[in-house]
């Protein structure tokens, strides 16, 4: 069996308190497994005490960041610099789309950041928006997520995401890709299916709990 991963991206979508809910309906409820990572990825301000609920439940699930500074600590007003989320996350996703669009990050930048989560030890996740995006050196995991799909209920085809995963995979051999953009339960399991696609990057479909924990049943016994 595959090893896969499923990662909840909240975006800006919920407070504090909002994500420590999410937090108490869906890591009671997840089991521990060799082949399944589980990443939740809460906004800047609630990953410490998400984190914190996270390990005094004993909830298999691990932290992310959805971003991080492409500077050390310093004089950079704003930024949260990955030695600051040392110890509290272990995966950051990297050049997303809506970051790409909306703070104009350059591929450049993305490969700063990479080297930055690289030094504190945080797993980077690198958006890729087609098999021509560029992936910096050193990158072991990348989500292929198409903007046409990102949170419009229009998906990839499993097919074409396959292709475009194989394709990214013939360039990086050791990267492994998962796929992301409106992902639901119903489709899931039809892109983790596919021979090159080793998980799934959820937005809105994360948000609820209860069809989180679906899409995790149904690729826990589906992959
Ligand atoms: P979506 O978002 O599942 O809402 O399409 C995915 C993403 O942006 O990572």
């Amino acid at each position: 069996m595959k090893k896969l991963w499923i990662i909840a991206n909240f975006k800006s979508n919920f407070t504090l308190k909002e994500s420590l809910e999410w937090l108490s309906e869906v890591g009671p409820k997840l089991h521990s497994s060799e082949n399944l990572k589980v990443v939740a990825c809460p906004d800047f301000l609630s990953l410490e005490e998400f984190k914190k609920d996270c390990l005094a439940g004993g909830y298999p699930l691990m932290v992310g960041a959805q971003d991080i500074s492409p500077f050390p600590g310093g004089a950079f007003t704003g930024e949260e610099p990955a030695q600051a989320l040392t110890g509290i996350v272990q995966l950051a996703i990297l050049g997303h789309s809506e970051r790409r669009e909306n703070f104009s990050e350059s591929d450049q930048d993305i490969a700063k950041k990479v080297a930055q989560s690289k030094e504190s030890g945080i797993l980077p996740l690198v958006c890729v928006q087609s098999e021509n995006t560029p992936i910096p050196e050193g990158v072991d995991l990348v989500a292929y997520e198409p903007v046409f799909a990102i949170g419009t209920g229009h998906p990839d085809t499993p097919e074409n995401a396959d292709k475009v995963a194989g394709y990214i995979r013939s360039k990086h051999p050791q990267v492994r890709v998962l796929y992301g953009g409106s992902v639901t339960q119903e489709n899931c399991k039809a892109f983790i299916q596919r021979e090159n696609i080793n998980g799934l990057l959820i937005g809105s479909a994360s948000l609820d709990p209860e069809e989180f924990l679906e899409i995790i049943e149904e690729c826990q016994y589906g992959g």
